[in-house]
């Protein structure tokens, strides 16, 4: 048994590299979305009155390229995730900054023109991780839902990068 115990950490290593293999050739990016002040309450669906809403802020501070849009869903009856499955607009519609938001990650999208005839579309997409319990919780009970929220500097490098279609 004793050279399968050794083999073992080899066949795992390979099948996680074979898994992700765009992990490792990833390169840092040069555009970087910021998110700040992300809080996002979900109503307690046995209640007949409690309402869901979504809030948060997206930076891109690149010379030239600056953009800052408020992502918004009011209070509504509807599930969060599935407003927001499709990508959703974020301030003025010009701007062409949009996000999706899952069970498990957020996704920040924009759109900008790189020269006269070229529009280019990036996005970056962030896991949540959501705790609750714990010194590091992030999701918060109260009696009417549950409070998912981030108040620091949440950065969004861009992975995704194609040419798009200006608004
Ligand atoms: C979202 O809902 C919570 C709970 O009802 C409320 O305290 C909060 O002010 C709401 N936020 C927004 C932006 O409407
Ligand atoms: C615009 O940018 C694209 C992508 O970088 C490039 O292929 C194209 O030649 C540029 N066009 C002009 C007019 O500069
Ligand atoms: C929520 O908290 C967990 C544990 O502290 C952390 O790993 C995760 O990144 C946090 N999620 C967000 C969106 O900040």
């Amino acid at each position: 048994m004793k050279p399968l115990r050794t083999a073992l950490p080899t066949l795992l290593l390979a099948n996680l590299s074979l898994a992700a293999p765009h992990m490792r050739r990833q390169t840092p990016s040069a555009v970087i979305f910021t998110v700040t002040n992300f809080a996002a309450f979900f109503a307690d669906t046995t209640l007949e009155d409690a309402q869901s809403n979504l809030t948060f802020h997206v930076a891109d501070t690149r010379p030239g390229l600056e953009a800052e849009a408020d992502c918004v869903i009011p209070n509504t009856y509807f599930n969060l995730y599935a407003i927001s499955a499709l990508f959703d607009y974020c301030g003025a519609r010009a701007l062409d900054v949009s996000y999706r938001f899952t069970e498990t990650g957020l996704t920040v999208r924009r759109g900008w023109s790189v020269n006269g005839t070229t529009y280019m579309t990036g996005s970056g997409t962030q896991d949540t991780y959501w705790t609750e319990e714990g010194p590091g919780a992030n999701v918060t009970v109260h009696p009417n839902g549950k409070l998912y929220a981030r108040k620091e500097e949440w950065l969004f490098p861009v992975t995704r990068l194609q040419p798009g279609t200006p608004p």
